[in-house]
């Protein structure tokens, strides 16, 4: 059963034993700062998302950014986690680990920032375009931001979490392509992953009931072959077993009286490529 607490702004403690909470309008504001700058950083990373470019230089930027904007990368020192983001290319579903690969003509790349702001964690990713990408791998990179954008318009008071799971689930069912089920979206705020479990694919009807105050990620992983993953040796990069291509986009989004805000948008309509 499901028990939803209104929680007061500085609230830092995760919600356990299906708790969800509710958040008022302090941690609206403060999610909207955090999402702005997360999604900043996204926007002024598009120029230097270019072949050759090494993925540890690109977290250095985001480094930067993220503190320049008056920010924290949330990733640093996560759970033994040592960069400010996760990139994660080709066959990569999650959790990619910045370091010496560097890209390359026809890669296509999700970068995954949440800087923190005043305690609140702005989590968003998108997927980028380097160089000269096959049309296989634009469509999924295509068809993974319409998958995420048909689950936000379920994402209002009444529906529930399988309404979004669902949305999600038959856009990309439809064209073939496989879900990922290991990983979810989250509760979000001043606790990094919190309750709910945002399922991305599931029943329509089924799961916790939304409710004006909610705020969490949606964040589907959509491969194009197999929704089957294992994790390499790292302990973090998570790819598809069957290496086929994978893409993934993620907002973090607040619960509203009619529908949802979304704290990530690009200020500069730098959503989804082509940029
Ligand atoms: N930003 C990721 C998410 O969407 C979490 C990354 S945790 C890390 O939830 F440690 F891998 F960076
Ligand atoms: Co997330
Ligand atoms: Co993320």
């Amino acid at each position: 059963m499901t028990q939803y607490i209104t929680v007061a702004a500085d609230d830092r403690v995760e919600a356990k034993n299906g708790v969800i909470k509710l958040h008022g309008p302090e941690a609206f504001a403060g999610m909207h700062r955090a999402g702005r700058l997360a999604a900043e950083i996204l926007d002024a990373l598009v120029p230097h998302v270019v072949p050759g470019v090494t993925t540890q230089e690109l977290d250095d930027l985001v480094y930067k950014l993220t503190v320049e904007g008056g920010g924290t990368p949330a990733t640093l020192g996560y759970r033994g986690y040592t960069k400010s983001c996760c990139i994660s290319i080709n066959h990569v579903v999650c959790h990619g680990i910045p370091g010496d690969k560097a890209l390359k003509d026809g890669d296509i790349v999700n970068i995954d920032v949440t800087p923190i702001v005043d305690g609140w964690h702005g989590d968003t990713s998108r997927m980028f375009l380097v160089g000269d990408v096959p049309l296989k791998a634009r469509k999924l990179v295509d068809v993974t931001y319409e998958c995420l954008m048909l689950g936000l318009e379920q994402a209002k008071p009444g529906n529930r979490l399988g309404d979004i799971a669902n949305a999600i689930q038959r856009h990309a069912e439809a064209h073939r392509y496989g879900v990922v089920r290991d990983f979810c979206g989250h509760g979000v705020g001043r606790v990094f992953h919190d309750s709910p479990e945002v399922i991305h694919a599931g029943r329509p009807g089924t799961g916790v009931e939304l409710r004006p105050g909610m705020i969490f990620t949606v964040e589907p992983m959509i491969n194009i072959g197999r929704p089957d993953v294992k994790i390499l040796e790292d302990g973090w990069t998570a790819v598809t077993r069957d290496r086929s291509l994978s893409a993934q986009f993620e907002h973090s989004i607040g619960i509203t009286d009619t529908g949802c805000e979304i704290f990530t948008k690009s200020p500069g309509g730098l959503d989804k490529p082509p940029y």
